[in-house]
Order: C-alpha cells, then sequence, then structure tokens
C-alpha cells in the first residue's frame, strides 16, 4: 500500500476473522510501531502482546468486561441505542458491539504503554504516534484494528494481571487481525474546516480535499 494512500484507507477496524497473525507479521507491525517519534527519542512506550495462553486470557477476559460496561454507558448516554441500523451512528454502535461481543476471540491484542514524564497531555504526544504507526503498518500488511480506551476501568487488576509497574500506563488497547469487510476512504471534515491561514478561522484557499471525497455529517 503506497504511503499516503494507506494513511487515508486505514479505517477502524471493530470485526476480525479467525485468522491468526504470524510472527514474523506481528515483528514487522510492532518494528514500525518501535520507529515512532518521541520527545528527545526517550522511547518511552512498551508493547505488552497478548494471544494465547490463561494469562493473556485472562487479560482479554477482564477487558471484555470492561468494554462491555463502558458501551453500556456511552451507548445509552450518548443516543446510539435509538440511532437507525444504516446511519453511521448506527453501524458505528453495531461494530463496537460487535468488537464487544466477539472480544475475547480477538487474535491479538496489543497494551500500548508508557511511563510519563509531565503527567500532562504531552506524554501522549510520545506513545500515540507509536499508535497510529502500529495501525498503518498493519493496515500495510493486510491487518487491521482499533485504538481503544475502554481498558481506563479495569486498569489497575490489568496491571497486576500481566506484572505491568506501578508507574507505568496503559495509553491505548489495541485488537488486531484480519479484517472480516475492508478498509476503505475515511470520511472526516472538509479540509478548509480544519486548516488556517496566518490566523485562527481564516481558511486557507490551497487546502482542499482531493476531488470525490467524502465528508463526516
Ligand atoms: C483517543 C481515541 C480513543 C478511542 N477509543 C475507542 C474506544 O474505546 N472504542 C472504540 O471502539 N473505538 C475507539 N476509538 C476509535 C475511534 O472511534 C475511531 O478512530 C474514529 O471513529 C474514526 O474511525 P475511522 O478512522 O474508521 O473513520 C478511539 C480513537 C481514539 C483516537
Amino acid at each position: 500500500v503506497e504511503l499516503l494512500q494507506g494513511i487515508a484507507t486505514t479505517r477502524a477496524i471493530r470485526r476480525f476473522s479467525s485468522a491468526p497473525i504470524p510472527e514474523q507479521d506481528l515483528n514487522r507491525i510492532l518494528f514500525a510501531a518501535s520507529r515512532a517519534p518521541s520527545g528527545t527519542n526517550r522511547q518511552p512506550y512498551r508493547f505488552v502482546v497478548l494471544r494465547d495462553g490463561p494469562t493473556p486470557q485472562a487479560a482479554k477476559d477482564l477487558l471484555a468486561e470492561s468494554f462491555a460496561e463502558a458501551w453500556a454507558t456511552k451507548s445509552a448516554e450518548e443516543g446510539y441505542e435509538e440511532a437507525t441500523p444504516m446511519s453511521p451512528r448506527g453501524r458505528l454502535g453495531s461494530a463496537i458491539q460487535h468488537l464487544i461481543d466477539h472480544f475475547r476471540e480477538v487474535p491479538v491484542v496489543v497494551l500500548v504503554c508508557t511511563t510519563p514524564r509531565h503527567h500532562s497531555l504531552i506524554d501522549g504526544a510520545s506513545v500515540y504516534p507509536a499508535c497510529q504507526n502500529l495501525l498503518l503498518a498493519a493496515r500495510g500488511l493486510g491487518y487491521g484494528g482499533v485504538l481503544t480506551g475502554w481498558h481506563l476501568a479495569v486498569e489497575r487488576e490489568l496491571k497486576s494481571l500481566c506484572g505491568i509497574p506501578d508507574d507505568v500506563v496503559i495509553a491505548a488497547t489495541i485488537p488486531l487481525g484480519v479484517p472480516k469487510g475492508s478498509h476503505g476512504p475515511l470520511r472526516r471534515r472538509p479540509l478548509r474546516e480544519l486548516v488556517f491561514e496566518g490566523q485562527w478561522g481564516t481558511s486557507a484557499p490551497w487546502a482542499e480535499d482531493p476531488q470525490g471525497t467524502r465528508f463526516t455529517a
């Protein structure tokens, strides 16, 4: 996949086939993740890969419960339950529900961890680029995944189960596998709403989406 094409088509994938990810590919995906930039090149990111065996399975079980609880609250609060099935919201809701229903069977779950230094937003800047590299590399090799944050409610238990030190935080939980369905063009806001020239609010006349781009509603 050509780089810019990959960037424009790496969707959040929440439905996976049961196909495993061979270690050679997992290696390449995590190598790409580890090439991410970080402040002063400190590389505070670490990756705990959950596949098979008693501890990974127990961790996936814990995460599945946490995801289900978080989603139950969010879907009720944000009106996903009333969304019509074919609307963007309805489709997002059903993809999330599918992920939750099948979380225990996801071939690979990566806990992306970091050691915070500043205890502010800037700590994220040294770990989330690694998450995106990971997702892009997965896309490049025919896999898919989604960055999620629903480990929060069980983070303490999860850390204890996986032996993650106290001063380390879990920045993201990323399920990975072979997509059921396909990647495809991402929908975002028009570029003119996102890019300003010189000062806030002044659209840049040269900032245009490629022809045929579709936008979020
Ligand atoms: C910080 C962050 C947190 C996210 N948390 C979740 C999550 O807990 N569960 C989930 O299913 N998706 C989660 N996502 C995925 C977003 O819903 C997804 O990236 C967004 O809807 C865009 O999807 P698209 O790239 O397929 O258009 C998260 C993404 C980010 C960047």
